[in-house]
């Protein structure tokens, strides 16, 4: 069965070089010529742990192409895989003018039967859009179906997330489109739920938001610990230990980033409102999120009582470790906030300062760049961590505490045990910890 993947992003790389890897006879396409460009060469866009090298195997093995050519990936191919970014608007909702023009070049390129599969994250009801939009504007009356099948990958894990899934949700409404998915994941037929496509879209959201609030939870207890004598990290361990609790994602920390959860969150609470539910619960939960860098700010205010001036080192600017993603990334408010405070920031970052440096170019003199993290702290007033990579928590403190001006640490992670650090000389500020 040849397959085609519309948008090779984040997730549609993923999708084309796992779906080649697992047997599949797959052509990617994008508007980005440059991403198609790089992949056609073995090369990601992006970095992601494993990909490339998968990437670069199954074009070996000749299962695996990319094309500019949308028309012609559309004519080609029995099922496509839409993969295209789906942003937030302003009011909240999610724009799906990428996944409406695409649906109308499946129109006019219908030659055959397609399956349309919808792997962006969806607003519940827009199989019914894509259905009507390829009804209206396509030439021929040939048959095709419209089926849902959200993507639970996490940046950072993305492949083996696609390779080893937990479920694999498909949403259909018809036998032919749910024959062709179940004989697209054969191989993880165990883990396999087939809904109705309603069902299937709302899972994705309500998953996505699941999680989020979890995060604006423990987030929130981590507060409450500041106020009082408890530790937010014996609070999680112990609320985990609870079985229908879970102990994932109970990590506390600067509030949750990326190009999903923060979009997602108010896209559904959005969905809902325009359904006469209410979705208060979501809103305050993006309300709760948003905080967490005033609380993050107070800290380094505390800390250093006037911003203006002070020499600042951020490490971290990923919005989670193992990615270059800087979507939606803590990191980008808590420069913001300095920037207009008037502190002199150092950044580092092991992936992502190629993408931090667009929008924080180096030419502003409050800003620049370190090529390690002994050298952003030099001279520092106080060193800030953004992101938990490995890298900083292997940090050789000794030598951290010779190159700052100033021994203060602020972690929005938890990345370091308190008394450690405090026994090599810092000053440390953390989260929901004394
Ligand atoms: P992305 O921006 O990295 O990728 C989308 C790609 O689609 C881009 O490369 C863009 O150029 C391309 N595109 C847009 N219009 C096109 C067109 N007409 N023809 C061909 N290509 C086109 O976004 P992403 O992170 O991969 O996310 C894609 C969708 O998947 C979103 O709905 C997102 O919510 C969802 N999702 C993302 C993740 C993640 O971890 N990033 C995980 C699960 C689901
Ligand atoms: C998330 C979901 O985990 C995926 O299942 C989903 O497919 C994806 O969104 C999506 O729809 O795009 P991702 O955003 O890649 O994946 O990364 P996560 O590991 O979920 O982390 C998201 C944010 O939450 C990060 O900023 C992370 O630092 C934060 N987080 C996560 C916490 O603050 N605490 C935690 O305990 C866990």
């Amino acid at each position: 069965m040849k397959i085609g993947v519309i948008g090779t992003g984040y997730v549609g790389l993923v999708t084309g070089v796992c779906m080649a890897e697992i047997g599949h006879d797959v052509i990617g396409t994008d508007v980005v010529a440059e991403k198609i460009d790089l992949a056609s060469q073995g090369t990601s866009h992006m970095y992601e742990p494993g990909l490339e090298e998968l990437l670069k195997a199954n074009l070996k093995r000749g299962n695996l192409h990319f094309s500019k050519d949308l028309d012609k990936t559309i004519q080609s191919a029995e099922v496509l895989f839409v993969c295209v970014n789906t942003p937030q608007r302003e009011d909240g909702s999610a724009d799906m003018s990428y996944v409406e023009g695409v649906s109308r070049k499946i129109a006019e390129n219908l030659n055959d039967y397609k399956l349309v599969v919808e792997k962006s994250t969806v607003p519940v009801k827009t199989s019914q859009w894509i259905k009507r939009t390829i009804s209206l504007y396509k030439r021929k009356e040939i048959d095709f179906d419209v089926a849902s099948n959200p993507e639970f990958l996490r940046e950072g894990t993305a492949v083996s997330d696609f390779l080893e899934p937990d479920r694999i949700i498909i949403g259909v409404e018809t036998e032919r489109a749910r024959k062709i998915l179940e004989k697209i994941y054969e191989k993880f037929k165990d883990r396999v739920l087939v809904t109705n496509i309603d069902t299937a879209e709302i899972i994705k959201h309500a998953s996505n938001s699941f999680l989020a609030l979890k995060i604006c939870y423990i987030n929130l207890m981590s507060e409450l610990c500041e106020k009082t004598h408890a530790d937010i990290e014996l609070v999680a361990r112990g609320m985990g230990l609870d079985p229908r609790i879970g102990k994932q994602f109970l990590r506390a920390g600067i509030g949750f980033g990326g190009s999903c959860f923060p979009k997602d969150l108010r896209a559904l609470a959005k969905i809902g409102e325009d359904l006469g539910v209410n979705m208060n619960l979501l809103k305050d939960a993006d309300k709760i999120n948003l905080k967490r860098i005033e609380i993050f700010v107070e800290k380094i205010k505390k800390a250093l009582w006037i911003l203006k001036d002070k020499k600042i080192a951020v490490l971290g600017l990923s919005f989670k470790p193992e990615t270059d993603d800087i979507r939606e990334s803590p990191s980008i408010k808590v420069i913001k906030r300095l920037l207009e405070e008037g502190s002199f920031l150092r950044l580092y970052d092991p992936k992502a300062m190629e993408n931090m440096r667009k929008i924080f170019p180096e030419e502003s003199p409050q800003i620049s760049y370190a090529k390690s993290p002994y050298e952003a702290v030099k001279d520092a007033n106080a060193l800030l961590i953004i992101t938990e990579w490995d890298e900083f928590i292997d940090l050789d403190l000794k030598r951290i505490n010779d190159e700052m001006a100033n021994s203060i640490i602020i972690d929005g992670r938890n990345i370091y045990i308190p008394s450690k650090v405090r026994d090599l000389g810092f000053e440390y500020y953390s989260v929901g910890r004394q």
